[in-house]
Protein backbone atom coordinates (compact mmCIF):
# COMPACT_ATOMS: atom_id res chain seq x y z
CA UNK A 1 0.00 0.00 0.00
CA UNK A 2 1.63 3.85 -0.74
CA UNK A 3 1.95 6.53 1.78
CA UNK A 4 -0.63 8.48 0.28
CA UNK A 5 -3.27 6.09 0.09
CA UNK A 6 -2.73 5.28 4.24
CA UNK A 7 -4.94 7.57 6.59
CA UNK A 8 -2.57 10.25 8.57
CA UNK A 9 -3.45 12.62 11.30
CA UNK A 10 -4.22 15.86 10.61
CA UNK A 11 -2.30 18.31 12.78
CA UNK A 12 0.47 18.25 14.88
CA UNK A 13 -1.66 18.23 18.26
CA UNK A 14 -3.77 15.73 16.97
CA UNK A 15 -0.69 13.06 16.67
CA UNK A 16 -0.03 13.97 20.23
CA UNK A 17 -3.61 13.93 21.20
CA UNK A 18 -3.94 10.67 19.53
CA UNK A 19 -0.64 9.44 20.68
CA UNK A 20 -1.52 10.36 24.34
CA UNK A 21 -4.76 8.98 24.05
CA UNK A 22 -3.09 5.44 23.49
CA UNK A 23 -0.91 6.16 26.19
CA UNK A 24 -3.01 7.96 29.02
CA UNK A 25 -6.05 5.25 29.55
CA UNK A 26 -6.70 2.65 32.97
CA UNK A 27 -3.07 2.14 32.78
CA UNK A 28 -2.71 5.73 34.42
CA UNK A 29 -5.90 5.65 36.39
CA UNK A 30 -6.27 2.02 37.12
CA UNK A 31 -3.41 0.12 37.16
CA UNK A 32 -0.67 2.88 38.57
CA UNK A 33 -1.93 3.06 41.94
CA UNK A 34 -3.06 -0.22 42.44
CA UNK A 35 0.53 -1.49 41.27
CA UNK A 36 2.20 1.39 43.35
CA UNK A 37 -0.13 0.28 46.36
CA UNK A 38 1.13 -3.19 45.89
CA UNK A 39 4.50 -2.26 45.51
CA UNK A 40 5.71 0.16 48.61
CA UNK A 41 4.52 3.42 46.78
CA UNK A 42 7.51 5.99 46.76
CA UNK A 43 9.99 3.49 45.93
CA UNK A 44 7.81 2.27 43.45
CA UNK A 45 7.91 5.35 41.94
CA UNK A 46 11.22 6.04 41.65
CA UNK A 47 11.93 3.24 39.89
CA UNK A 48 8.75 3.20 37.71
CA UNK A 49 10.70 7.36 36.87
CA UNK A 50 13.75 6.08 36.08
CA UNK A 51 12.50 3.60 33.75
CA UNK A 52 9.87 5.56 31.76
CA UNK A 53 13.43 8.00 31.31
CA UNK A 54 16.21 5.71 30.47
CA UNK A 55 14.24 3.15 28.45
CA UNK A 56 10.52 4.05 27.91
CA UNK A 57 11.40 7.17 26.39
CA UNK A 58 14.15 6.15 23.94
CA UNK A 59 11.90 3.08 22.86
CA UNK A 60 9.11 5.65 22.43
CA UNK A 61 10.98 7.54 19.73
CA UNK A 62 12.50 4.16 18.11
CA UNK A 63 8.76 3.23 17.40
CA UNK A 64 7.84 6.28 16.48
CA UNK A 65 10.66 6.46 13.62
CA UNK A 66 10.04 2.67 12.48
CA UNK A 67 6.84 3.28 11.90
CA UNK A 68 6.93 7.07 10.18
CA UNK A 69 9.97 5.44 8.27
CA UNK A 70 8.04 2.38 6.83
CA UNK A 71 4.56 3.84 6.86
CA UNK A 72 3.38 -0.15 7.53
CA UNK A 73 1.98 -1.84 10.81
CA UNK A 74 3.96 -3.17 13.20
CA UNK A 75 4.76 -6.66 11.05
CA UNK A 76 5.24 -5.43 7.97
CA UNK A 77 7.16 -2.35 9.41
CA UNK A 78 10.35 -4.94 10.59
CA UNK A 79 9.85 -6.51 6.62
CA UNK A 80 10.59 -3.39 4.95
CA UNK A 81 13.77 -2.63 7.28
CA UNK A 82 15.34 -5.74 7.42
CA UNK A 83 13.80 -7.82 4.69
CA UNK A 84 14.25 -11.71 4.53
CA UNK A 85 15.08 -11.96 8.18
CA UNK A 86 13.03 -13.28 11.26
CA UNK A 87 12.91 -10.06 13.19
CA UNK A 88 9.27 -9.17 11.55
CA UNK A 89 8.90 -11.95 14.29
CA UNK A 90 9.05 -9.10 17.10
CA UNK A 91 5.79 -7.19 15.35
CA UNK A 92 4.41 -10.70 15.20
CA UNK A 93 4.59 -10.94 19.10
CA UNK A 94 2.74 -7.46 19.72
CA UNK A 95 0.01 -8.38 17.89
CA UNK A 96 -0.18 -11.16 19.74
CA UNK A 97 0.23 -9.23 22.57
CA UNK A 98 -2.37 -6.35 21.24
CA UNK A 99 -5.36 -9.98 21.80
CA UNK A 100 -3.82 -10.21 25.60
CA UNK A 101 -3.90 -7.23 26.59
CA UNK A 102 -7.10 -6.01 25.09
CA UNK A 103 -9.02 -8.80 26.29
CA UNK A 104 -8.46 -7.86 29.76
CA UNK A 105 -8.83 -4.27 29.27
CA UNK A 106 -11.77 -4.92 27.66
CA UNK A 107 -13.22 -6.43 31.02
CA UNK A 108 -11.98 -3.31 33.12
CA UNK A 109 -13.27 -1.01 30.64
CA UNK A 110 -16.54 -2.65 31.24
CA UNK A 111 -16.23 -1.91 35.00
CA UNK A 112 -15.88 1.88 34.28
CA UNK A 113 -19.04 1.49 32.22
CA UNK A 114 -21.02 -0.07 34.98
CA UNK A 115 -19.63 3.05 37.19
CA UNK A 116 -21.10 5.35 34.64
CA UNK A 117 -25.19 3.90 35.22
CA UNK A 118 -24.40 3.72 39.01
CA UNK A 119 -23.20 7.40 38.78
CA UNK A 120 -26.74 8.33 36.48
CA UNK A 121 -28.24 6.68 39.15
CA UNK A 122 -26.82 7.86 42.17
CA UNK A 123 -26.04 4.36 43.61
CA UNK A 124 -22.72 5.88 45.57
CA UNK A 125 -24.78 8.03 47.57
CA UNK A 126 -24.37 7.80 51.49
CA UNK A 127 -22.08 4.67 51.24
CA UNK A 128 -19.39 4.38 53.27
CA UNK A 129 -15.97 3.19 52.00
CA UNK A 130 -16.87 -0.24 53.20
CA UNK A 131 -20.13 -0.55 51.60
CA UNK A 132 -18.13 1.12 48.48
CA UNK A 133 -16.21 -2.31 48.46
CA UNK A 134 -18.38 -4.61 49.10
CA UNK A 135 -20.46 -2.69 46.01
CA UNK A 136 -17.48 -3.73 43.55
CA UNK A 137 -16.96 -6.88 45.40
CA UNK A 138 -20.79 -8.16 44.51
CA UNK A 139 -20.35 -6.63 41.25
CA UNK A 140 -17.32 -8.83 40.18
CA UNK A 141 -18.82 -11.94 41.57
CA UNK A 142 -22.03 -12.01 39.51
CA UNK A 143 -21.12 -13.32 36.19
CA UNK A 144 -23.25 -11.86 33.82
CA UNK A 145 -23.26 -7.94 34.21
CA UNK A 146 -19.82 -7.63 33.89
CA UNK A 147 -19.56 -9.84 30.48
CA UNK A 148 -22.32 -7.47 29.37
CA UNK A 149 -20.83 -4.39 29.93
CA UNK A 150 -17.28 -5.39 28.17
CA UNK A 151 -19.35 -6.64 25.09
CA UNK A 152 -20.65 -3.23 24.77
CA UNK A 153 -17.42 -1.44 25.44
CA UNK A 154 -15.74 -3.65 22.76
CA UNK A 155 -18.49 -3.21 20.20
CA UNK A 156 -18.05 0.55 20.69
CA UNK A 157 -14.27 0.23 20.41
CA UNK A 158 -14.84 -1.77 17.04
CA UNK A 159 -17.26 0.92 15.53
CA UNK A 160 -14.70 3.84 16.14
CA UNK A 161 -12.15 1.14 14.43
CA UNK A 162 -13.93 0.86 11.81
CA UNK A 163 -14.53 4.36 11.61
CA UNK A 164 -10.95 5.64 10.53
CA UNK A 165 -8.11 7.10 11.91
CA UNK A 166 -9.14 10.75 11.11
CA UNK A 167 -12.79 10.63 11.96
CA UNK A 168 -12.63 8.56 14.83
CA UNK A 169 -9.49 8.58 16.65
CA UNK A 170 -8.06 11.93 16.58
CA UNK A 171 -11.63 14.29 16.89
CA UNK A 172 -12.69 12.32 20.10
CA UNK A 173 -8.93 12.26 22.05
CA UNK A 174 -8.45 16.31 21.13
CA UNK A 175 -11.68 17.71 23.24
CA UNK A 176 -11.74 15.45 25.84
CA UNK A 177 -7.94 14.54 27.05
CA UNK A 178 -8.06 18.31 28.47
CA UNK A 179 -11.36 18.14 30.48
CA UNK A 180 -9.84 14.52 32.14
CA UNK A 181 -6.48 16.03 33.43
CA UNK A 182 -8.64 18.99 34.66
CA UNK A 183 -10.82 16.78 36.63
CA UNK A 184 -7.73 14.61 37.93
CA UNK A 185 -6.62 17.64 39.23
CA UNK A 186 -9.80 18.64 41.42
CA UNK A 187 -10.01 15.49 42.50
CA UNK A 188 -6.00 15.49 43.98
CA UNK A 189 -7.03 18.88 45.66
CA UNK A 190 -10.10 17.46 47.21
CA UNK A 191 -8.37 14.32 48.27
CA UNK A 192 -5.18 16.47 49.86
CA UNK A 193 -7.39 18.77 51.83
CA UNK A 194 -9.57 15.67 53.84
CA UNK A 195 -7.56 16.25 56.68
CA UNK A 196 -7.62 14.16 59.06
CA UNK A 197 -10.63 11.31 59.69
CA UNK A 198 -11.74 11.11 63.26
CA UNK A 199 -14.76 8.67 64.17
CA UNK A 200 -17.80 9.56 66.84
CA UNK A 201 -15.50 8.14 69.61
CA UNK A 202 -12.80 10.85 68.93
CA UNK A 203 -10.02 8.23 67.37
CA UNK A 204 -8.41 9.47 64.17
CA UNK A 205 -8.95 6.37 61.30
CA UNK A 206 -6.46 7.94 59.38
CA UNK A 207 -4.91 11.57 57.73
CA UNK A 208 -4.83 12.67 54.04
CA UNK A 209 -1.29 13.72 54.11
CA UNK A 210 0.31 10.02 55.12
CA UNK A 211 -1.08 9.54 52.03
CA UNK A 212 0.66 11.67 50.23
CA UNK A 213 3.94 10.39 52.47
CA UNK A 214 3.10 7.21 50.66
CA UNK A 215 3.33 7.80 47.37
CA UNK A 216 6.44 10.25 47.75
CA UNK A 217 8.05 8.86 50.26
CA UNK A 218 10.73 6.15 49.19
CA UNK A 219 11.19 3.33 51.04
CA UNK A 220 13.19 0.93 49.79
CA UNK A 221 13.63 -1.85 52.35
CA UNK A 222 10.10 -3.27 51.13
CA UNK A 223 11.73 -3.15 47.05
CA UNK A 224 12.43 -6.71 45.75
CA UNK A 225 12.80 -7.76 41.67
CA UNK A 226 9.22 -8.49 41.55
CA UNK A 227 8.77 -4.50 42.26
CA UNK A 228 11.25 -3.63 39.48
CA UNK A 229 9.58 -5.96 37.23
CA UNK A 230 6.35 -4.60 37.76
CA UNK A 231 7.65 -1.29 37.36
CA UNK A 232 9.35 -2.15 34.20
CA UNK A 233 6.44 -3.55 32.80
CA UNK A 234 3.85 -0.40 33.92
CA UNK A 235 6.52 1.78 32.08
CA UNK A 236 5.95 -0.40 28.83
CA UNK A 237 2.39 -0.54 29.17
CA UNK A 238 1.37 2.98 30.28
CA UNK A 239 3.58 4.17 27.53
CA UNK A 240 1.86 1.67 25.05
CA UNK A 241 5.39 0.33 24.25
CA UNK A 242 6.72 -2.58 22.94
CA UNK A 243 4.23 -4.03 20.93
CA UNK A 244 3.73 -2.17 17.86
CA UNK A 245 0.64 0.43 18.99
CA UNK A 246 3.79 3.65 18.60
CA UNK A 247 5.00 1.39 15.20
CA UNK A 248 1.73 1.72 13.78
CA UNK A 249 0.38 5.20 15.20
CA UNK A 250 4.25 6.49 13.62
CA UNK A 251 2.95 5.35 10.07
CA UNK A 252 0.42 7.64 10.47
CA UNK A 253 2.20 10.61 11.18
CA UNK A 254 3.47 13.23 8.66
CA UNK A 255 6.56 13.69 7.84
CA UNK A 256 7.33 17.20 9.29
CA UNK A 257 6.36 16.35 12.49
CA UNK A 258 9.55 16.51 15.21
CA UNK A 259 9.52 12.75 16.68
CA UNK A 260 11.40 13.69 19.64
CA UNK A 261 9.22 16.21 21.20
CA UNK A 262 6.46 14.58 20.39
CA UNK A 263 7.76 11.62 22.30
CA UNK A 264 8.78 13.81 24.95
CA UNK A 265 5.61 15.14 25.60
CA UNK A 266 3.53 12.20 25.30
CA UNK A 267 5.85 10.58 27.66
CA UNK A 268 5.64 13.53 29.96
CA UNK A 269 2.04 13.89 30.05
CA UNK A 270 1.23 10.03 30.80
CA UNK A 271 3.55 10.33 33.86
CA UNK A 272 1.82 13.58 34.95
CA UNK A 273 -1.69 11.80 34.50
CA UNK A 274 -0.13 8.99 36.62
CA UNK A 275 0.92 10.95 38.99
CA UNK A 276 -1.88 13.28 39.50
CA UNK A 277 -4.26 9.78 39.38
CA UNK A 278 -1.87 8.69 42.58
CA UNK A 279 -2.30 12.32 44.56
CA UNK A 280 -5.93 11.80 43.75
CA UNK A 281 -5.80 8.48 45.68
CA UNK A 282 -3.63 8.01 48.24
CA UNK A 283 -4.47 10.78 50.46
CA UNK A 284 -8.02 9.55 50.35
CA UNK A 285 -6.99 5.89 50.76
CA UNK A 286 -5.38 6.33 54.06
CA UNK A 287 -7.83 8.96 55.26
CA UNK A 288 -10.26 6.61 55.14
CA UNK A 289 -8.14 3.73 56.24
CA UNK A 290 -7.67 1.28 53.05
CA UNK A 291 -5.35 -0.78 52.59
CA UNK A 292 -3.28 0.71 49.69
CA UNK A 293 -2.47 -2.54 48.84
CA UNK A 294 -6.11 -3.92 47.72
CA UNK A 295 -5.19 -4.29 44.08
CA UNK A 296 -7.40 -4.06 41.25
CA UNK A 297 -10.53 -2.93 42.74
CA UNK A 298 -8.56 0.09 44.58
CA UNK A 299 -9.76 2.87 42.37
CA UNK A 300 -13.37 1.85 42.14
CA UNK A 301 -13.74 1.88 45.52
CA UNK A 302 -11.96 4.94 47.03
CA UNK A 303 -12.68 7.11 44.11
CA UNK A 304 -16.81 7.30 44.64
CA UNK A 305 -15.70 8.04 48.39
CA UNK A 306 -14.15 10.85 47.56
CA UNK A 307 -16.76 12.68 45.82
CA UNK A 308 -18.88 11.95 48.14
CA UNK A 309 -17.27 14.42 49.64
CA UNK A 310 -17.40 16.80 47.23
CA UNK A 311 -20.30 19.70 46.44
CA UNK A 312 -21.94 18.39 43.40
CA UNK A 313 -20.84 14.93 44.23
CA UNK A 314 -23.48 13.04 41.48
CA UNK A 315 -21.74 15.64 38.38
CA UNK A 316 -18.36 15.13 39.61
CA UNK A 317 -18.62 11.09 39.82
CA UNK A 318 -20.46 11.27 36.52
CA UNK A 319 -18.25 13.11 34.45
CA UNK A 320 -14.92 11.13 36.08
CA UNK A 321 -16.06 7.78 34.78
CA UNK A 322 -17.27 9.11 31.68
CA UNK A 323 -13.97 10.61 31.31
CA UNK A 324 -12.36 7.53 32.18
CA UNK A 325 -14.22 5.02 30.01
CA UNK A 326 -13.34 7.13 27.23
CA UNK A 327 -9.51 7.80 28.23
CA UNK A 328 -9.78 3.77 27.96
CA UNK A 329 -11.39 3.89 24.31
CA UNK A 330 -8.63 6.39 22.99
CA UNK A 331 -6.31 2.98 24.43
CA UNK A 332 -8.24 -0.05 23.54
CA UNK A 333 -8.90 1.52 19.75
CA UNK A 334 -5.05 2.04 19.27
CA UNK A 335 -4.43 -1.89 20.94
CA UNK A 336 -7.54 -3.25 18.20
CA UNK A 337 -5.77 -0.83 15.47
CA UNK A 338 -2.61 -3.03 16.19
CA UNK A 339 -4.60 -6.11 15.17
CA UNK A 340 -6.96 -4.65 12.58
CA UNK A 341 -3.91 -2.80 10.53
CA UNK A 342 -1.87 -6.53 10.45
CA UNK A 343 -5.13 -8.68 9.37
CA UNK A 344 -6.00 -5.52 6.72
CA UNK A 345 -2.23 -5.03 5.46
CA UNK A 346 -0.68 -8.58 5.35
CA UNK A 347 -3.87 -10.49 5.73
CA UNK A 348 -5.46 -8.50 2.72
CA UNK A 349 -9.03 -7.92 4.98
CA UNK A 350 -11.21 -5.73 4.78
CA UNK A 351 -11.09 -3.00 7.37
CA UNK A 352 -14.69 -4.04 8.46
CA UNK A 353 -14.36 -7.95 8.39
CA UNK A 354 -10.86 -7.70 9.94
CA UNK A 355 -12.54 -5.32 12.48
CA UNK A 356 -15.10 -8.11 13.38
CA UNK A 357 -12.89 -10.72 13.52
CA UNK A 358 -10.19 -9.47 15.36
CA UNK A 359 -12.41 -8.01 17.96
CA UNK A 360 -14.75 -11.09 18.45
CA UNK A 361 -11.59 -12.87 19.43
CA UNK A 362 -10.38 -10.47 21.73
CA UNK A 363 -13.82 -10.42 23.27
CA UNK A 364 -14.31 -14.34 23.88
CA UNK A 365 -10.35 -14.11 25.16
CA UNK A 366 -12.01 -11.42 27.74
CA UNK A 367 -14.89 -13.23 28.47
CA UNK A 368 -12.67 -15.71 30.32
CA UNK A 369 -11.00 -13.41 32.04
CA UNK A 370 -13.88 -11.74 33.25
CA UNK A 371 -15.23 -15.31 34.50
CA UNK A 372 -12.03 -15.83 36.23
CA UNK A 373 -13.14 -13.09 38.89
CA UNK A 374 -16.05 -15.42 39.67
CA UNK A 375 -17.24 -18.84 38.15
CA UNK A 376 -13.68 -19.83 36.55
CA UNK A 377 -12.06 -18.63 39.58
CA UNK A 378 -10.63 -21.85 40.83
CA UNK A 379 -9.46 -22.16 37.35
CA UNK A 380 -5.45 -21.35 37.63
CA UNK A 381 -2.15 -21.17 35.65
CA UNK A 382 1.20 -21.07 37.16
CA UNK A 383 -1.17 -20.23 40.42
CA UNK A 384 -2.88 -16.97 38.53
CA UNK A 385 -6.54 -17.01 37.21
CA UNK A 386 -6.50 -16.15 33.54
CA UNK A 387 -7.23 -12.77 34.27
CA UNK A 388 -3.97 -11.97 36.00
CA UNK A 389 -2.09 -14.68 33.88
CA UNK A 390 -3.22 -12.37 31.00
CA UNK A 391 -2.11 -8.95 32.94
CA UNK A 392 1.27 -10.32 33.77
CA UNK A 393 2.04 -12.60 30.63
CA UNK A 394 1.48 -8.96 28.16
CA UNK A 395 2.80 -6.66 30.88
CA UNK A 396 5.83 -8.08 32.24
CA UNK A 397 7.06 -10.58 29.86
CA UNK A 398 5.90 -9.40 26.06
CA UNK A 399 5.79 -5.54 25.98
CA UNK A 400 9.54 -5.23 27.99
CA UNK A 401 10.77 -8.26 25.46
CA UNK A 402 9.39 -6.58 22.66
CA UNK A 403 11.22 -3.49 23.69
CA UNK A 404 14.08 -5.40 24.15
CA UNK A 405 14.07 -6.42 20.77
CA UNK A 406 13.14 -3.08 19.00
CA UNK A 407 16.01 -1.70 21.02
CA UNK A 408 18.52 -4.48 19.60
CA UNK A 409 17.06 -3.77 16.31
CA UNK A 410 17.43 0.01 16.42
CA UNK A 411 20.60 -0.17 17.75
CA UNK A 412 22.34 -3.10 16.03
CA UNK A 413 20.36 -3.85 12.54
CA UNK A 414 19.51 0.02 11.35
CA UNK A 415 21.70 1.83 9.87
CA UNK A 416 23.08 4.74 12.39
CA UNK A 417 23.16 7.66 9.44
CA UNK A 418 19.41 6.27 8.17
CA UNK A 419 17.99 6.85 11.72
CA UNK A 420 19.39 9.85 12.30
CA UNK A 421 17.78 10.95 8.69
CA UNK A 422 14.23 10.18 9.76
CA UNK A 423 14.42 11.63 13.61
CA UNK A 424 15.61 14.82 12.22
CA UNK A 425 13.46 15.10 9.59
CA UNK A 426 15.93 14.81 6.61
CA UNK A 427 18.51 16.64 8.80
CA UNK A 428 16.20 19.83 8.88
CA UNK A 429 17.54 20.08 12.29
CA UNK A 430 19.44 18.76 14.54
CA UNK A 431 19.53 16.15 17.30
CA UNK A 432 21.23 17.25 20.45
CA UNK A 433 21.53 14.76 22.43
CA UNK A 434 21.61 11.62 19.91
CA UNK A 435 24.89 10.05 20.86
CA UNK A 436 22.93 9.84 24.85
CA UNK A 437 20.04 8.12 23.25
CA UNK A 438 22.29 6.18 20.90
CA UNK A 439 23.92 4.83 23.73
CA UNK A 440 21.35 3.80 25.41
CA UNK A 441 19.02 2.25 22.81
CA UNK A 442 22.53 -0.12 22.07
CA UNK A 443 23.42 -0.94 25.28
CA UNK A 444 21.35 0.25 28.20
CA UNK A 445 18.13 -0.46 27.43
CA UNK A 446 18.67 -4.36 26.02
CA UNK A 447 21.59 -4.76 29.13
CA UNK A 448 18.82 -3.41 31.59
CA UNK A 449 15.70 -5.35 30.98
CA UNK A 450 17.75 -8.70 30.23
CA UNK A 451 18.96 -8.26 33.66
CA UNK A 452 15.51 -7.74 34.93
CA UNK A 453 14.24 -10.63 33.23
CA UNK A 454 16.81 -12.67 34.51
CA UNK A 455 16.67 -11.68 37.90
CA UNK A 456 12.88 -12.50 37.83
CA UNK A 457 13.26 -15.82 36.73
CA UNK A 458 16.01 -16.50 39.33
CA UNK A 459 19.04 -16.86 36.33
CA UNK A 460 20.55 -14.58 38.07
CA UNK A 461 20.81 -14.04 42.21
N1 LIG B 1 -1.22 2.63 27.65
C1 LIG B 1 -2.55 2.19 27.90
C2 LIG B 1 -2.93 2.60 29.31
O1 LIG B 1 -2.07 3.07 30.06
O2 LIG B 1 -4.08 2.45 29.68
C3 LIG B 1 -2.72 0.71 27.70
C4 LIG B 1 -2.09 0.24 26.43
C5 LIG B 1 -2.53 0.74 25.21
C6 LIG B 1 -1.04 -0.66 26.47
C7 LIG B 1 -1.91 0.34 24.05
C8 LIG B 1 -0.41 -1.06 25.33
C9 LIG B 1 -0.85 -0.55 24.14
F1 LIG B 1 -0.27 -0.93 23.05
Amino acid sequence: MSANTRDSFTSKFGVIAAAAGSAVGLGNIWKFPYEAGQNGGGAFLVIYFFFIITIGLPIMISEFVIGRKTNANAVRAFKKMSPRTPWYFTGVMGVAASFMILSFYGVVAGWTLEYIYMSVTNAFKGQSPEDLSNVFNAFLANPVRPVMWQVLFMILTGIVVIGGIKNGIEKLTKILMPVLLLIIVVMGIRSITLGANVNEAGEVIGHSFDGLKFLFKPDFSKVDINVVLDALGQAFFSLSLGMGTIITYGSYVRKNNNLNKTAVEVAFLDTLIAVLAGVAIFPAVFYFGVAPSEGPGLVFTILPGIFQKMVGGYIWTLAFFTLLAVAALTSSISLLEVAVAYFVEELKMKRVKATIITGSIITVLGVACSLSNNVLKEFTIFGRNIFNSMEFVSSNVLLPLGGMLIAIFVGWFVKRSDFYAELSNENTFKLKFFNAFYAIIKFVAPVAIAIVFLYSVGLLK
